[in-house]
C-alpha cells in the first residue's frame, strides 16, 4: 500500500538583527507538501505558487534531495526509490524567508512520518542542520515560535519560546532574488572585538526582553554590526528602509535572514510601516511588496495522513 502524508511548514526569518546564525522566528506564512514515497524508481513532482517556475521538478529538487539524504541516514535508501511530490508554496523564494529551510524541513518531516517516526524533533533538527549548514532557519521551521540555536561539537541545540510582547512582523519583499551563498560570500572571516561586543549585548537583550515582554528595551535590540554592514551593498537602500520603518512606528528593523527581504518588528502601525518601507525601496529603484505576518506557534505539522 502507498503511504502519503501532507505537511504544512512555516516560513522563517533568521538572525533577527544581532543573532547571526543563532536566532530565528517562525512566521505565519506556509508551504504545503504532499508526499507519497514509492518502492519503485520514478519521480513525479509538481509545484504551485511562489517560485514554481524556478524550482526544478527532477532529481535536483531540494525536497527530493532532502528525502534521499534522510533515507540514507536511516539506511532506508533501498526501501524507497521514488516519490510523488506536490508542493504549494506561499513563501517567497530566495528572499530571506527560509524557503530552502521550509523545503528541507517539510521533506524530512513527511518522510519521517511515512517511515514511522524514527526521529523526534531533535533528530530532525540534526539532519536539517546538516543539510542547511546552520540551524537558525530550520529550528523555527521545526519548533515554531522564536528560537535560540547553537551547534556544539556538530550537534545543534535549540530552544523555542513565544515572546510575551504582542509583536507583528512586517516584511518588505523586494522584486529581486539574493542567494544565501552570495550574501555569505560578502562576509569577512573576522570582525572587530567592539562589533562582537555590540552584538552580544543586543542579542542577549533581545531574547531577555522578548521573553519578559519588556518593550522598552526592544528598540535597541534589533541592531547589528556582524553581518548587515557587509551585506548592505547587495540591497539598495537597506538602511533607508530601516529608518523609514522606524519613523513609521516600527520598534526595529533588520535584514530577514540573508536578505533581500527587510523585516520590521511592530506592535501597531503595521500598514503604515509596510507602506513606508515600500516607498523607501522605491526611492532606490526597487519595487517591493509588504506582508504583515504573525509569529507561528506550531512549526511544521501534519495536516493529513
Ligand atoms: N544566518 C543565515 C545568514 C541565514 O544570514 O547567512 C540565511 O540562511
Amino acid at each position: 500500500m502507498r503511504k502519503s502524508v501532507k505537511i504544512r511548514v512555516p516560513g522563517t526569518s533568521a538572525n533577527c538583527g544581532p543573532g547571526f546564525d543563532c536566532l530565528g522566528v517562525s512566521c505565519t506564512i506556509y508551504n504545503d507538501l504532499e508526499l507519497t514515497l514509492l518502492r519503485e524508481p520514478g519521480l513525479d513532482i509538481q509545484v504551485e505558487g511562489e517560485g514554481a517556475e524556478d524550482i526544478p521538478t527532477d532529481e535536483r529538487n531540494l525536497v527530493w534531495r532532502s528525502i534521499q539524504f534522510l533515507l540514507g541516514r536511516l539506511k532506508a535508501s533501498e526501501d524507497y526509490k521514488g516519490a510523488v511530490i506536490r508542493m504549494k508554496n506561499n513563501v517567497p523564494l530566495s528572499r530571506g524567508l527560509g524557503s530552502s529551510a521550509a523545503a528541507i524541513v517539510a521533506a524530512l518531516k513527511a518522510a519521517n512520518v511515512i517511515l514511522g517516526n524514527p526521529l523526534d524533533r531533535r533528530g530532525l533538527l540534526q539532519v536539517a542542520t546538516d543539510l542547511e549548514g546552520h540551524p537558525d532557519n530550520v529550528a523555527p521551521a521545526i519548533y515554531g515560535g522564536f528560537t535560540v540555536s547553537l551547534v556544539h561539537d556538530g550537534v545543534p541545540e535549540s530552544f523555542s519560546f513565544l515572546p510575551k510582547a504582542p509583536l507583528e512582523l512586517v516584511v518588505a519583499v523586494p522584486n529581486f532574488h539574493l542567494s544565501t551563498k552570495a550574501a555569505r560570500n560578502a562576509l569577512p572571516s573576522e570582525v572587530p572585538l567592539k562589533d562582537a561586543v555590540f552584538n552580544v549585548g543586543r542579542a542577549a537583550l533581545l531574547v531577555g526582553a522578548l521573553a519578559k515582554g519588556n518593550m522598552n528595551f526592544l528598540r535597541y535590540a534589533f541592531d547589528d554590526t556582524l553581518h548587515q554592514p557587509y551585506r548592505a551593498k547587495l540591497i539598495p537602500g537597506m538602511y533607508e528602509v530601516f529608518d523609514a520603518a522606524r519613523k513609521a512606528g516600527a520598534i526595529g528593523a533588520a535584514m530577514s535572514g540573508a536578505g533581500p527581504c527587510i523585516i520590521a518588528y511592530v506592535t501597531d502601525h503595521a500598514a503604515a510601516v509596510g507602506d513606508a518601507m515600500i516607498e523607501a525601496f522605491r526611492g532606490h529603484g526597487v519595487e517591493a511588496r509588504a506582508l504583515t505576518l504573525g509569529i507561528d506557534q506550531r512549526g511544521a505539522h501534519i495536516v493529513k495522513e
